[in-house]
């Protein structure tokens, strides 16, 4: 198999990443969970488990459970779970080969890279080159402001009169532009730079001069904090240019993508739960250095839907700081109905009117601060509300109009548990009756899926090669696939069966059940229901047998790992739940006692005779059900629509 990064969604030639699947393979058979979590968690044994408390969320009892024998964790507490190389990419906020690669370091397996095509390898070899020139690009900015005159005149006293601190102003790597027609292009061309390389990146202007003058440089990190672009404020007051200067969008830079403060909150966005957005570079590094450590802001335009969906890998939680006034408002009503878009829980601070976060914790300190952020924080509909509400007044008809404002934003939510807790909370701020309301949104629903329809989506490509494990966007990061669904009208009694069905194939399917014949778990099981697949009633379960059954049609059969690694979270999480279990029992204990365990309490030891049972439960359910389907049918053959 080959993973492929996009590199450039306009350009159909995919960048091939090659790590080759012989080493992916072996830092898979290799890692093992209790090694990699125990790294970063204090495990205790208890039974054939480990626990210990949960890293991906706040617990005094632990509830984070390790399984060496299956080589997975799972919290019972926040619902996390995977393999080895799964905790490496959601604790470090690692992409797929980032985490293959800090796992083949840890093991130490050498990692073998396997070109696919001249052209990817010339594709990533012009990348890195871009970024390096970036590097080197921030490298000349802070030798400039540190170690010239001028620098540390102008650039240096600049950003320490606004109160950062040096050991901030490094870890960011913050620097200063001379004011120099061609300081930088001479430098850069001298060591060998091309000046289509340095305009490629808008290092240059037009002109072939330097683009950024007289001015302090903020460099724009990835998330993996590789130097992608840069800010650059002018100094000198009273002048007609723009008081920031942004890159423009290259290979190796997108506005709509870039996120300042990205690599360096990712892990404290995780940790907080929530992520703050702000409008500025400078906020973003006051708040860090004050040690609020979640914090993001865009580059140089409104918050786009590309970085909504790059804070969401890290939390559901989006809180906007805005400033008060007009501008700042208009920002974040537009930015919550983005962030509810993506299903994420959006709150909204206001700071006092002509007040930025940088600011006004300058003024007020950090405490107070925090306790202004406490005490100011709004949910959507509140701050929508009273927003639209102070501009309505009494007048009736905006008033309504105002309604339908807010219904506008709930309807966007695609939870329909949320929305009808915000049409609660929406009804009881603006005494209006909650039937009114849902009434509103079901038009509105109806409107968006008919508007859906017409806009029908277009067919993938294609001619891209299967990814694997699952795809990743163009910074290697696994993009979450919607589990595609059996249409098939749900008729509901029978999961129970269905899911010990399931929990059987994934646990146990690559045993041997007989040798003589040759006969695995799975063969056995899906032997004895491929028939009845058509009348399964739960939906995930039909898709993940489905998949078993097509693989084993192919000669395949899919060990545990298959579905504790399946790109589809969904079956994942299914797989790990039904792995895992809370309860534990002491090995000694039916030895002690020389009392057999029931099968269902000890799975292990009796998949067989589980595998029979579960097969036989399972049919006779079905039985039993098509019985009294055909017994309705004669009673009453009217209702019966096969016998036309
Ligand atoms: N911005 C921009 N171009 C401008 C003005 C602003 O790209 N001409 C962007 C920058 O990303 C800036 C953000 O909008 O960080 C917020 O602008 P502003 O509040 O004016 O700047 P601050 O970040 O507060 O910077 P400072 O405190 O240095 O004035
Ligand atoms: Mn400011």
């Amino acid at each position: 198999y080959i993973i492929c990064l996009y590199i450039k969604p306009k350009k159909p030639v995919p960048l091939y990443f090659v790590i080759s699947q012989k080493t992916i393979e072996q830092i898979l058979e290799t890692a093992k969970v209790e090694d990699v979590v125990g790294d970063y968690v204090n495990l205790k044994r208890r039974g054939v488990n480990m626990i210990g408390l949960c890293p991906f969320h706040n617990e005094k009892t632990p509830s984070f459970t390790v399984s060496p024998a299956k080589n997975i964790y799972k919290c019972f507490g926040c619902g996390q779970g995977g393999d080895p190389l799964r905790f490496v990419m959601e604790h470090d906020n690692m992409s797929y080969p980032e985490a293959l690669r800090h796992l083949a370091a840890k093991y130490g397996i050498q990692v073998e890279e396997i070109e696919t095509s001249k052209e990817s390898k010339e594709e990533r070899q012009r990348l890195d080159n871009l970024h390096a020139l970036n590097q080197y690009a921030a490298d000349y900015f802070i030798d400039q402001m540190w170690n010239t005159d001028y620098g540390k005149s102008i650039g240096l006293s600049y950003f320490k009169e606004r109160g950062f601190r040096e050991e901030t102003l490094k870890k960011w790597g913050l620097g200063f532009a001379p004011d120099n027609k061609n300081g930088f292009v001479n430098k850069a061309t001298t060591d060998g730079y091309q000046p289509e390389q340095l305009r490629k990146v808008g290092l240059t202007t037009q002109y072939g001069t330097d683009f950024y003058r007289g001015r302090v440089m903020f460099p724009i990190r990835s998330v993996s904090g590789k130097i992608i672009g840069f800010g650059g404020r002018i100094l000198m007051k009273n002048v007609k240019a723009a008081k920031y200067l942004n890159s423009p969008d290259s290979e190796v830079y997108s506005k709509s993508k870039a996120l300042y403060g990205i690599h360096f909150s990712r892990k404290g966005i995780r940790k907080a739960d929530e992520c703050y957005v702000v409008e500025g570079y400078t906020d973003t590094l006051a708040l860090h250095q004050a040690g609020i450590d979640n914090v993001v802001a865009p580059c140089g335009t409104s918050l786009t839907e590309g970085q909504i969906r790059i804070v969401k890998r890290y939390t559901q939680n989006i809180s906007f700081l805005f400033d008060g006034d007009a501008a700042g408002t208009k920002a974040a009503l537009r930015g919550l109905d983005m962030v509810l878009e993506q299903d994420m829980n959006v709150r909204v601070v206001m700071l006092p009117e002509g007040e930025d976060p940088d600011s006004l914790l300058q003024k007020i300190g950090l405490s107070e601060f925090q306790k202004y952020l406490e005490e100011n924080t709004q949910d959507f509909i509140l701050f929508k509300t009273q927003h639209l509400m102070k501009s309505a007044g009494n007048d009736p008809i905006k008033r309504a109009e105002l309604i339908k404002e807010v219904i506008k934003s709930i309807a966007k939510v695609p939870d329909a548990l949320k929305r009808s807790v915000f049409v609660r909370e929406c009804a009881a701020l603006t005494g209006t009756q909650e039937q009114l309301l849902f009434n509103e949104i079901n038009k509105s629903q109806a409107k968006k899926l008919s508007e859906k329809r017409k806009q029908s989506a277009p067919p993938p490509p294609m001619d891209v090669p299967p990814p694997f494990p699952g795809e990743f966007d163009e910074q290697g990061y696994p993009i979450e696939t919607a589990p595609v669904q059996i249409p098939k009208q749900k008729k509901l009694g029978d999961e129970y069966q269905e899911k010990d069905i399931v929990r059987l194939l994934i646990e146990f399917g690559a045993q041997v059940m007989d040798e003589e014949e040759n006969l695995t778990v799975s063969g056995f099981l899906l032997g004895n229901i491929a028939e009845l697949l058509p009348e399964f009633d739960d939906s995930d379960c039909a898709e993940i047998v489905k998949e078993a059954l097509e693989n084993l049609n192919r000669g395949k059969v899919l060990p545990t790992s298959y579905y504790t690694r399946h790109e589809n979270k969904k079956v994942r999480d299914i797989a790990l739940t039904m792995l895992s279990s809370p309860w534990d029992y002491s090995e000694h204990w039916d030895g002690k006692l020389e009392m057999p365990l029931q099968s269902q309490k000890k799975p292990e030891i009796n998949f067989e005779a589980d595998a029979i049972a579960a097969v036989n439960r399972f049919k006779l359910k079905k039985v039993l059900r098509m019985m009294k389907e055909n017994q309705d049918r004669l009673k009453n053959p009217k209702n019966d629509g096969e016998m036309m």
